[in-house]
């Protein structure tokens, strides 16, 4: 096990490299299970949930090798349609198997997901869809098990907008017969980056980008080499980093389009930007105003960026709220903040944030990947040092955020430790 050694209190400056959506390629990656033949994606990055997504792919018949951020897929020998609970459980992301394999293959053993650390986290719009689109669900003894002559295209109208349930549907009805018409559909850039990298392999989708997916199905499709799109969350985690501190960072390789909910809550505390075409760089000089925010779905303030936000308003000179509305329960971060002197009352959905406390070193656990990246951000202004434990959690999103943060003039180790 390894965790995090912080010593709080240098402002960060400088300029880091943004990776690769985790959101993106993990969206990919089950993709090329529609189409048999080889596939290079780009700009992947190095992170425990894209080996998670591999080595299940892997046990499906699907060869991969990351090297350098270019991630080559052979899908030609797929000899197993399951996806096991040891590693649904491990990354939820794994459930987008079930549309593609059901697809192609008309037959999917894929287990439940089952819940988080934040709660319950639902799959009945994706088995609601695919069942729409004619195949026939079981579940059994914690797996889905869905069966398909072929196909046939229809209508859908999604109850919200689930991103997860937008890929998997759009994965499946490709390869359906006749024509799907997804509405209410998932607009984050992640769905319309899958929505372009299978149209690339030969789909054909309208409508990418809004919240209405009209999709012909066609007879097969074909390999294809795409360029995954930045990730938005580690964009918004070190901007928040960098005003944190009250430094000045530039992040580059992103796509600022993606984070203006973020830019523009940013500058609402005071925050100073300045924007370029793939590079944004923000400065801060002195603490944030109080800003209260509110999740939504895209291009809304992303749930994902909640946490960070909780411990960027810790440095605010006033009072805000912080409203969850995709994952009510999101709030496993809190009470760890609350070890480092941090005031917040929760009241329902809603952390009320009591800014200007001093923070103060300790020992803190990570128990998901954007709470710990909310504790990390937390270290680097608390006083003295903070061990951030169970850091598998922040690796399984972020590529080395401890170098980047580094890179920028963070006090952080990496260090081997027994505790758990
Ligand atoms: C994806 C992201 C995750 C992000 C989330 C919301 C990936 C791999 N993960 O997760 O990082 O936090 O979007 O932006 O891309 N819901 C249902 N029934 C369903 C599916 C979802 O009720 O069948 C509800 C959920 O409970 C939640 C909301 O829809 O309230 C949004 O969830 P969804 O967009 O599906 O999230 P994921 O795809 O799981």
């Amino acid at each position: 096990m390894e965790k995090f050694v912080i010593h709080g209190g240098k402002k960060l400056r400088g300029r880091v490299k943004i990776s690769g959506a985790k959101n993106g390629v993990l969206a990919m990656m089950p993709a090329t299970i529609l189409a048999p033949g080889t596939y290079t994606l780009k700009n992947v990055p190095n992170l425990r949930d894209v080996w998670t997504m591999s080595r299940l792919l892997n046990d499906m018949g699907i060869y991969s090798e990351l090297n350098d951020g270019e991630l080559f897929i052979d899908s030609r020998n797929i000899n197993s349609f399951e996806a096991p609970y040891e590693h649904v459980k491990k990354m939820r992301a794994s459930f987008y198997v079930l549309g593609p394999l059901v697809a192609r293959f008309g037959q999917a053993k894929v287990s439940l997901p089952g819940g988080c650390a934040w709660g319950p986290r639902p799959v009945d719009l994706h088995l609601k869809g695919l069942e729409k689109l004619g195949a026939e669900i079981k579940i059994e003894s914690g797996y889905v098990i869905a069966k398909s002559e072929k196909l046939k295209g229809t209508r859908i109208h999604l109850d919200v907008p689930s991103v997860g349930a937008t890929g998997n549907i759009m994965m499946a009805a490709v390869l359906a017969e006749g024509t799907t018409v997804i509405s209410n559909a998932a607009i984050e850039p992640e769905i319309t980056a899958l929505a372009k990298f299978l149209v690339k392999m030969g789909a054909k989708i309208n409508g990418i980008g809004t919240n209405v997916l009209e999709i012909e199905g066609v007879n097969e499709l074909h390999p294809a080499t795409e360029t995954v799109i930045p990730d938005r969350i580690e964009a918004g985690t070190l901007l928040i980093a960098g005003a944190i501190t009250e430094g000045s960072v530039t992040i580059e390789s992103c796509n600022p389009y993606h984070i203006t909910a973020i830019i523009s809550k940013m500058e609402e505390a005071g925050c100073e930007f300045e924007i370029h075409e793939d590079r944004v760089t923000v400065r801060m000089d002195g603490p944030p105003k109080p800003v209260d925010i509110t999740t939504a779905v895209y291009p809304g303030f992303p749930t994902d960026m909640q946490s960070q936000w909780v411990s960027f308003m810790l440095k605010s000179t006033g009072v805000s709220k912080v409203t969850e509305t995709i994952y009510p329960d999101r709030f496993k971060h809190v009470p760890e903040l609350q070890r480092l002197g941090a005031e917040i009352e929760m009241s329902d959905n809603t952390a009320i944030v009591y800014g200007g406390k001093k923070l103060t070193g300790a020992t803190v656990m990570g128990s998901d990947l954007r709470g710990s990246a909310a504790l990390v951000l937390a270290g680097l202004i608390a006083e003295g040092t903070t061990e951030v434990i169970r850091i598998y959690h922040i690796d399984r999103g972020y590529e080395s955020i401890d170098k980047k943060l580094r890179q920028l003039g963070a006090d952080i180790e990496r260090v081997p430790t027994d505790e758990f």
